[in-house]
């Protein structure tokens, strides 16, 4: 039932489409494409009204649950434009499958993946030029869906939006891929086990912004979040996974509850295990990345999500001692893993993985 929902296209009119920007001087989610993907789902009849609609718009009720409860979900995924025009997405069904965990931790409605897919896929072929094709420049899908139901009782909403807008961004992180500067928070916290750190959902970028915003004050380009309970055990850094090298031991921490399971994440557990690394996913305090920092056997850090990518880092300041890392700047498998990422995801190399969804 749910699989074979209709799709209205409204195309918007040549005379309405907007100006592109200049794909050098894109930053990060600030334009938006021609068109998007909206669908609305009731208790009553279930994901209905989709289209694919100019950009547009919405009213809501002031009484929106969304509003007030913060019951909403997102993701993020990429799309690339190669240079015959082929559009390319990487792993979107785990973006999919990702938010479905999500929507039901959240108590919200399962998206129907392949109604979606199918959305997408032609939303792209519509904006197709909106892609950009310039060095370190791609299209940042955002599928999000929120609650929006006018009702002040707390409880799960009995209506919500699913909708899908597409941006043309440059780097994430203003650094690019020059290495950033990290402070680790021992003040803040980002979230406990039982919890919703595992689950992409609004609240949790709302509660990481204090401490980002003091960490940038203090000259530093986001947070590393250590764990709730005993302040000891690394996480997570700002909006993405973290992993360190230490000696020949490339380390991550293990999804125990409380970090986000990252399809980039995913992706450099696969690629460093095939190339024959001594990869863990094992829990690392703050006191073995210092320690390893004074002895010199922290050879790099570096952070990793879709909108990162893989982004090195080049300093540690914790209890504020700083702690170069790889003399501040990017590492060797930092770099290789952003090299062979990129080239997989832009379809100028081969994938073996099957991680790549042509488009059109
Ligand atoms: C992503 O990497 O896609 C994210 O969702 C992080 C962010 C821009 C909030």
């Amino acid at each position: 039932m749910l699989e074979d929902l209709e799709i209205i296209l409204k195309k918007v009119g040549d005379d309405q489409k907007k100006e592109k920007p200049d794909q050098n001087k894109l930053g990060f989610g600030v334009h938006f494409t021609d068109h998007m993907f909206l669908m609305k789902w009731s208790y009553e009849d279930g994901w209905h009204d989709a289209e694919i609609c100019p950009y547009k718009n919405f009213s809501l009720d002031p009484a929106s649950m969304i509003f007030h409860y913060g019951q909403a979900i997102f993701e993020g995924m990429k799309a690339y434009k190669d240079k015959n025009g082929q559009i390319y997405l990487f792993r979107p069904e785990d973006n999919f499958e990702r938010m479905n965990q999500s929507a039901a931790r959240m108590c919200m409605p399962r998206l129907p993946v392949e109604s979606v897919m199918k959305a997408l896929k032609a939303m792209l072929y519509l904006d197709r030029d909106w892609i950009p094709t310039a060095e370190g420049a791609t299209l940042y899908i955002r599928p999000t869906m929120i609650a929006v139901e006018p009702m002040l009782g707390v409880r799960p909403a009995k209506e919500y939006y699913f909708y899908i807008i597409a941006s043309p961004v440059g780097a994430y992180y203003p650094e690019g891929f020059n290495p950033t500067k990290i402070y680790v928070s021992d003040k803040y916290v980002r979230a406990v086990r039982g919890g919703v750190g595992n689950v992409k959902t609004c609240g949790n970028y709302a509660a990481s912004l204090a401490a980002s915003e003091e960490a940038k004050k203090a000259g530093y380009t986001q947070v590393l979040w250590l764990d709730a309970v005993e302040r000891k055990y690394v996480e997570e850094v700002g909006t993405s996974n973290i992993f360190f090298v230490i000696g020949d031991e490339l380390i991550t921490p293990p999804l125990e509850g409380s970090i986000l399971g990252g399809i980039t994440r995913n992706s450099v557990l696969r690629l460093t295990q095939d190339w024959g690394c001594n990869v863990s996913e094992r829990k690392i305090t703050i006191d073995e990345v210092i320690e390893a920092s004074k002895s010199g056997s922290l050879k790099e850090v570096f952070a990793t999500g879709t909108a990162a990518v893989i982004s090195p880092v080049g300093e540690l300041c914790y209890k504020d001692e700083k702690y170069p890392i790889n003399g501040g700047k990017a590492g060797e498998l930092a770099q290789r893993l952003f090299d062979e990422i990129q080239a997989i995801q832009n379809g100028s190399k081969e994938d073996p993985y099957k991680w790549v969804v042509r488009v059109g």
